[in-house]
């Protein structure tokens, strides 16, 4: 298994270093893991002058599967545009075709009282947002600022080919198939024909899948749903833009957003897989960020790239037994639970595998 490791900015670079002592465990248990370095985000700009280097797309495309921390932070927010720590995350996923990105939010029972909701609205959430990641707004074409008759203009593009819809549709299907045989498709129909044409497309591949049931909700519906009723969802899938806020949105359910794995695929199931949450520069360098999402990235890189669910399962209930036993970073931490750092945290989670 060769897997490209890149760490990125901020916290990135402490919760990558914990998510790989789990991956040492397995490597002293003799699974064949050979892992490779390379610089992405903020750190690639200052080191090589852009976000994702030449060196990085290499390492990266000879991979089986990427690694990522995050990437951003402050003193990089007055870059021009090509050299923002951003683009480097976006190249990526364009650059090795991983339009589908899972993002599951499931709620460890322990946890229930972190979340800002009632417990009995979110105890035994599992949803699972498929979000298209490499079409939309965030790449169509044209876009920018020019003027216009004297005035600026900004300028996005929201579009979407049927056969990208129909490859993402077809993801959901499948992960539904796995789960509770519903998908719900999000979409703003009402307004957006790109969305119309999401939404047909939809109705048009769900025969492919007699076994599970598709509904459809506007996305504002759907954003208000998610914390009124959030149990009501087994799939979501949508478009990029849609997907970004809305995942968000599903983490906080969790009670943080430093527990959210995901996973981005391509058509072979390569994968890079990351935490949900940013950079956080505010407590980078302070060994008190959550590594949780990232080694749990990793148990989903197991399971979705390795095809290990085994690997995968010991790496989950490992998790759940050292939350079990009280161990709390900082977002997560409430009064009675022990309060740990986040090296701390890993060695609880390397010591229950
Ligand atoms: C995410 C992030 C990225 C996105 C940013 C950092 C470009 O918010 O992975 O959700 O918008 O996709
Ligand atoms: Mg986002």
């Amino acid at each position: 298994m060769k897997i490209c490791v890149l760490p990125g900015d901020g916290i990135g670079v402490e919760i990558v270093a914990q998510a790989l002592r789990v991956l040492d465990v397995f490597k002293s248990e003799g699974m064949k893991i050979e892992t490779e370095h390379a610089l992405l985000g903020g750190c690639a700009v200052d080191a090589a002058g852009s976000p994702y280097p030449e060196a990085t797309q290499n390492i990266a495309r000879a991979a089986d599967a990427v690694l990522l921390g995050a990437v951003g932070g402050p003193q990089w927010d007055n870059n021009p545009r090509p050299l923002r720590p951003e683009r480097g995350l976006l190249g990526i996923r364009k650059d090795l075709n991983l339009f589908a990105n899972l993002r599951p939010a499931v709620l460890y029972p322990e946890l229930a009282n972190a979340s800002t909701l009632k417990p009995e609205v979110v105890s035994g959430l599992d949803i699972m947002i498929v979000r298209e990641l490499t079409g939309d707004i965030y790449f169509g074409e044209p876009r920018g600022i020019t003027v216009e008759n004297g005035k600026r203009v900004g300028r996005n593009t929201m579009i979407y080919s049927e056969d990208e819809i129909r490859r993402i549709g077809r993801v959901a299907f499948k992960a539904a198939q796995k789960r509770n045989k519903k998908v719900c498709s999000v979409d703003k129909m009402n307004v957006l024909e790109t969305t119309q044409l999401w939404r047909d497309v939809m109705i048009e591949i769900a025969p492919e899948y007699p076994d599970v049931e598709l509904s459809h909700m506007l996305v504002d519906n759907a954003a208000m749903q998610l914390v009124r009723n959030p149990k009501q969802f087994d799939v979501m899938v949508t478009g990029n833009i849609f997907g970004d806020i809305l995942s968000d949105e599903a983490s906080m359910l969790t009670g943080s957003i430093g527990m959210l794995p995901s996973a981005s695929l391509d058509e072979n199931n390569k994968g890079m897989y990351e935490p949900c949450h940013g950079s956080a520069p505010d407590i980078a360098g302070k060994n008190l960020a959550n590594p949780l999402a990232t080694i749990l990235s990793v148990s989903m890189m197991l399971r979705y790239t390795f095809n290990d669910e085994v690997a995968a399962g010991r790496i989950d209930a490992a998790v759940k037994k050292v939350l079990a036993a009280g161990y709390r970073t900082g977002d997560i931490y409430e009064p009675g639970t022990k309060k740990v750092s986040c090296s701390e945290m890993g060695d609880q989670v390397v010591a229950a595998l």
